[in-house]
């Protein structure tokens, strides 16, 4: 047997799996403490009701022998791609239901299109911080990464690099430091692409944050990306489905190397290797995905736009700088006291008893960094600030 060495070049645990060792740890130490976690970015209102409806209504059918269904197309139903297709409509984009295959969220489909990509033969730019899965996955593939630096200095947007490479992860909004990439920028980035024959793999996770008007809500609002983007979108974060799972692809027709339809690759890979997302959640994400989910799920984002002001509210009175809040449901500051990402993080579980994320978790760029989420209730992140507030300068 010869076993995936690249494995050994991964971190002990996975950035959440550690937070929630260490938080773990800390709680059985301290069986009293009051924690309050804003790390992981993960939700905490009740899904839109009028999705809640759908998905029992769908698991109602599947009860009675006359609406009974068994297997589904593994690429998702035809009624969900096109809600899916219609939803792109909003901003302007036009899909054909081909290009677009139903999954269980981003997280499997931006590491399962990796199958798509020869193993230890790509350079790969993985922008440096962000989510840890690119980095992950690109080191168990044996792919070479040259890390993208986001900092302050480039307002974590930075411009593509001179040297070519095979593979981009772009996540705009970004996690974690919330910054997005306006027309401009992300246009820059599809030329480059395009240029050097190179694939975007786009993170979209955010989109519906976006409160500019001047920021792109997809990629394929950008000339040229139909050759060079396949795009990731999910309902975890917009409609509060990361129990639920459920999620969508976009691969373009157009997307070819050497000739070699992407599209065409993907599907074999889904048809093969997946056998559909679950029909309860795919009418979930229908009926989030119409017009009145995106009024409710709206309202929920609303909810957690007053927790950003909470965060925000404390580190401008402390004059830390910070980033996101704005387009994104993620606040990224400076460690105060001179600390260390995980010094910090410790400090503040010990002192305030508020999990967060090290920034440093996210890449080297993120060190002396930490990211609060906002997906706690208000009184959480109320409480949770007063305490950072008292231990901060
Ligand atoms: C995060 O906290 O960065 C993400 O929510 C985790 C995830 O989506 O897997």
């Amino acid at each position: 047997m010869k076993i995936n060495g690249n494995y050994q070049k991964l971190e002990e645990n996975y950035l959440f799996t550690e937070i929630a060792l260490r938080t773990k740890k800390f709680c059985a130490a301290n069986p009293d403490a009051p924690v309050i976690k804003l790390g992981i970015g993960d939700v905490t209102l009740p899904l839109p009701e009028i999705a809640a409806d759908a998905i029992i209504k769908a698991f109602e059918e599947l009860k009675h022998r006359e609406t009974f269904r068994g297997y589904g197309p593994e690429l998702g139903y035809g009624f969900t791609k096109a809600a899916v297709v219609d939803y792109y409509k909003n901003y302007g984009v036009e899909l054909a239901m081909d290009e677009v295959t139903i999954g269980d969220g981003i997280g499997s489909d931006i590491a399962n299109v990796t199958d798509l990509f020869e193993k230890g033969a790509n350079t790969v730019l993985v922008p440096d911080p962000v989510y840890p899965l690119y980095k992950a996955t690109s080191l168990m593939d044996g792919q070479k990464i040259v890390y993208l630096p986001c900092t302050a200095e480039n307002s974590f947007t930075p411009a593509p690099p001179d040297c070519p490479s095979d593979m981009v992860y772009l996540c705009s909004p970004n996690n974690p430091t919330g910054a997005t990439f306006d027309f401009e920028q992300l246009q820059q980035w599809v030329d480059y692409a395009n240029d050097c024959s190179a694939v975007i793999l786009y993170d979209n996770a955010y989109e519906r944050f976006i409160e500019e008007n001047d920021k792109p809500h997809s990629i394929f609002q950008i000339k040229g990306a139909e050759t060079c983007a396949i795009e990731f979108g999910s309902l975890s974060k917009t409609a509060g489905f990361t129990c639920v799972r459920s999620g969508y692809t976009v691969v373009p027709m157009g997307l070819k190397a050497n000739g070699i339809s992407l599209n065409r690759m993907w599907q074999q890979r889904q048809t093969t290797k997946y056998n559909g997302a679950p029909y309860p959640q795919q009418r979930g994400l229908v009926a989030a995905l119409s017009p009145e989910g995106m009024l409710q799920a709206d309202k929920n984002i609303a909810e957690y736009k007053k927790n950003s002001a909470l965060i925000a509210n404390v580190l401008q009175e402390k004059g830390i700088f910070y980033s996101g809040g704005t387009n994104s449901p993620y606040i990224w500051f400076r460690c105060s006291n001179g600390m260390n990402s995980w010094a910090f993080f410790d400090f503040l579980l010990n002192e305030a008893n508020v999990v967060g994320t090290p920034g440093v978790g996210f890449g080297a760029c993120g060190e002396n960094y930490f990211r609060l989420t906002t997906f706690n209730t208000y009184e959480n992140t109320e409480e949770a600030m007063e305490r950072i507030r008292l231990i901060i300068s």
